[in-house]
């Protein structure tokens, strides 16, 4: 069977890592794919091309993942990659409460207007507080991510962030 995991992985995080690793030994194949979400409009850190390719590198060692991207509706990327008698399947993420209440009706719309199935995913405790944003934020001040997202992700922010890190760096002696 086969799982989409949409996101904007911007950057993809441990938290997201943990949910992937899972979800590939449930499905035979699972696609990250990445997607525009209209509340982040215009708040992306990364390029596409540069999120595909953090992505592609972060989930290499994965033999049934592979990365795309899309623009349009989660349900038509979805409805596309369906094998019958099999219907490809929705991955998600949960990390606490707080996320339920907007990833429910995102799943239950995605049902209403395209069929599609959602499966949540429980992210694993310790990455109950990481987001990409959060993340973000504190790379912005040249802070210590490296737990947070994986290596390629860090190396991306780093790049992005060098005078941020360079600067905490001097005023650290
Ligand atoms: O990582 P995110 O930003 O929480 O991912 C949200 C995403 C990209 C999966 C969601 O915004 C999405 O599905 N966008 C595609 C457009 C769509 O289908 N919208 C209807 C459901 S909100």
């Amino acid at each position: 069977m086969t799982a989409v995991f949409p996101g904007s992985f911007d950057p993809i995080t441990s938290g997201h890592m943990d949910v992937l690793t899972r979800a590939s030994r449930m499905f035979d194949q699972v696609t990250m794919t990445v997607m525009h979400n209209a509340r982040k409009q215009g708040k992306n850190l990364f390029t596409l091309e540069e999120r595909l390719h953090i992505l592609r590198a972060a989930t290499a060692h994965l033999p049934n993942v592979s990365v795309d991207s899309f623009s349009g509706l989660l349900v038509d990327y979805v409805a596309q990659l369906n094998a019958p008698p099999y219907k490809a399947v929705i991955i998600r993420g949960l990390r606490a409460v707080s996320d339920f209440e907007y990833e429910l009706q995102i799943a239950h719309l995605n049902r209403q207007i395209g069929e599609a199935e959602t499966v949540f995913i429980m992210a694993a405790t310790r990455w109950s507080f990481v987001s990409s944003s959060m993340v973000k934020e504190i790379a912005s001040y040249g802070g210590d991510i490296s737990e947070m997202v994986p290596r390629v992700s860090a190396d991306a922010l780093k790049t992005k962030f060098a005078e941020a890190y360079a600067e905490r760096a001097v005023n650290q002696g």
